[in-house]
């Protein structure tokens, strides 16, 4: 049986009760069985990788190699179609880079992101737009922040080559119909990629049945170390997009004229990679496995529930996002007359950590006509008194800050 109290002894930071932890979109708590995963990799078998044969450095291209191999499983793919980055932004970069110098997209082309989405999966695209005079579309929200499947098609519709979106948002946690998104545009052969740093989290993600051509996601927000994130790609893409970065590992031969390219996914991992970052992931993947995960997301949608409803019996709380079950561990919402950051830091005062600001998420603060909120997250290890505590420190908000209730 899943049991948010058991799962919390699993974390040192969330064990000692200390903290209310609510900000699980920015990253998650690790457990010690990542912790350990990476000491005993600097301990136990620390080596470069790919380089040498001593056994010290099988050992450790050995456990790099497993791991790449449990994120495939993860993911339901080979093992040659998982590429490591730092993270969710440069698995991003990486593709879009790739994308525009082997000429997918051409001046004159048509491609589309989201107003939802997180800069990372809205800068690069902008930027290399501009440079490569590529047209950039953009989807928009309903005022609640969601994306219905039609809005999607009417900009497939307009001619665009390729679709850069998220599967759920991070500033409000809204999930988008990923799956009939990745199906419309296979059908009107539109490549897509799938911003998945939110949703791998919470979504138990197989990249083939959902059909999209790339999925980007990042370690830390699933329990990994920081500084690992994964780029999974088509194959038959993979290997006619030329290398991001050039250097050592990702070669088959230079001479002083030219260089021929390693195979996949070698091709795209230039230079040392973050072994240890690999290992710990590979383990925060399995510690996801072996819990029930069905209970676990049933708990956190309860959890999400609980928050809402509470926020929305506050009257001087403003929410964001639709409210209902699109509506994913996360809650964006201010206190109306106060400034997030004042919020956040009352919070803290009550230790309790949110986050405020934009979200990396400027457009859609815009579009939402704010310019910051606050923003809690929940994971696998919060539970119904984490909820009330923000709940009652929110109510009680108006001692520290009087004028709130007066509504000036
Ligand atoms: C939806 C989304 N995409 C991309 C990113 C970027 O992730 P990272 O900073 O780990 O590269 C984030 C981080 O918050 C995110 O929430």
């Amino acid at each position: 049986m899943f049991s948010p109290e058991n799962i919390r002894d699993d974390f040192p930071i969330i064990k000692t009760g200390e903290l209310v932890y609510l900000d699980n979109a920015a990253t998650t708590q690790k457990p010690s069985c990542v912790i350990n995963s990476i000491c005993e990799y600097y301990e136990k078998y620390n080596a470069n990788v790919h380089r040498s044969n001593y056994s010290l450095a099988e050992k450790a291209t050995e456990n790099y190699e497993r791991a790449r191999k449990k994120i495939a499983n993860f993911l339901g793919v080979e093992e040659d179609r998982i590429i490591f980055t730092r993270g969710a932004t440069e698995a991003i970069n990486l593709v879009a880079y790739s994308i525009f110098l082997g000429g997918l997209l051409q001046p004159g082309d048509k491609m589309a992101v989201t107003i939802a989405e997180h800069h990372s999966n809205f800068v690069p695209w902008q930027q290399l737009c501009k440079k490569f005079e590529v047209e950039m579309r953009i989807v928009d929200t309903t005022d609640e922040g969601y994306i219905p499947i039609e809005s999607f098609t009417e900009v497939m519709d307009e001619g665009i080559k390729l679709l850069a979106f998220t599967g759920m948002s991070n500033s409000l946690g809204v999930v988008m119909p990923y799956h009939e998104v990745c199906k419309a545009a296979r059908e009107r052969e539109i490549l897509t990629v799938l911003d998945g740093a939110q949703l791998v989290p919470h979504h138990r993600v197989k990249v083939d049945e959902i059909g999209c051509d790339f999925l980007a996601f990042s370690g830390h927000k699933i329990l990994g170390p920081m500084g690992i994130g994964v780029l999974c790609g088509r194959r038959d893409i993979l290997e006619k997009l030329p290398p991001f970065m050039y250097g050592g590992e990702m070669i088959d031969k230079v001479t002083i004229e030219e260089t021929t390219f390693n195979v996949l996914p070698y091709k795209f991992e230039a230079g040392t990679p973050n072994v240890e970052g690999a290992i710990g992931l590979a383990k925060a993947i399995e510690y996801v496995e072996n819990i029930e995960w069905n209970d676990a997301v049933k708990h956190v949608m309860s959890l999400t529930k609980r928050l809402l409803e509470g926020l929305a019996s506050i009257e001087f709380v403003e929410i964001y996002g639709p409210g209902d079950d699109r509506q994913h561990s996360i809650v964006s919402f201010n206190v109306k007359g106060l400034h997030p950051h004042d919020v956040a830091q009352y919070l803290s005062s009550r230790k309790i950590a949110v986050r405020s600001g934009h979200h990396c998420a400027q457009p859609q603060l815009r579009r939402l006509g704010i310019k910051a909120s606050c923003r809690a997250s929940l994971y696998i290890y919060n539970t119904k008194d984490d909820v009330d505590r923000l709940l009652r420190a929110l109510e009680e908000i108006v001692t520290v800050f009087p004028w709130v209730m007066r509504n000036e």
